[in-house]
């Protein structure tokens, strides 16, 4: 599975232990920054992972910033993106059998490492129930095509 992954200065802690983590476990990880932990903007790395996602790039994609609300409202933006805030392991699943996200967005300054990665794990194995849920995800995709 090839995942994009960003955030600005606020999530770049967690980014950066993420990726070896999930190297560690098979998985194809493009990192699309920040690089440092110098400030910046969290919609330029937003737009890069919800890019790579809508247009096939990359299977699902993961942004941090300090809260997640500003990766998330940027992502969902993009044609194809379902960008899905989350701080418990029951977002994350709920997440994926509900909304079929494909983008996994949290705060660095919210949740930790250990949360993080258990969020990651569900958000990156747990199958879309489709169904109900996926007549009502066709619906929210009317608005913009797919
Ligand atoms: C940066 O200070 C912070 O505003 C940003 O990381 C994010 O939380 C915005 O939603």
């Amino acid at each position: 599975m090839r995942i994009a992954i960003g955030s600005d200065h606020a999530g770049f802690h967690h980014k950066t232990a993420l990726i070896p983590w999930l190297e560690d476990q098979g998985y194809e990880v493009h990192d699309y920054g920040t690089f440092s932990e110098e400030s910046t903007d969290y919609p330029d790395y937003a737009i890069e992972v919800a890019w790579a996602v809508s247009t096939n790039r990359a299977d699902r994609g993961i942004l941090i910033c300090g809260t997640g609300i500003g990766v998330a409202i940027t992502a969902n933006k993009v044609s194809g993106v379902r960008a899905a805030n989350c701080c418990s392991e029951e977002m994350a699943r709920l997440a994926r059998e509900h909304n079929n996200a494909n983008i996994l967005t949290f705060g660095g300054r919210l949740v930790s490492l250990e949360l993080a990665q258990r969020m990651v794990e569900i958000f990156l194995t747990t199958p879309f129930e489709g169904g109900r849920h996926q007549r009502r995800v066709e619906k929210i995709h009317r608005l913009t095509g797919r």
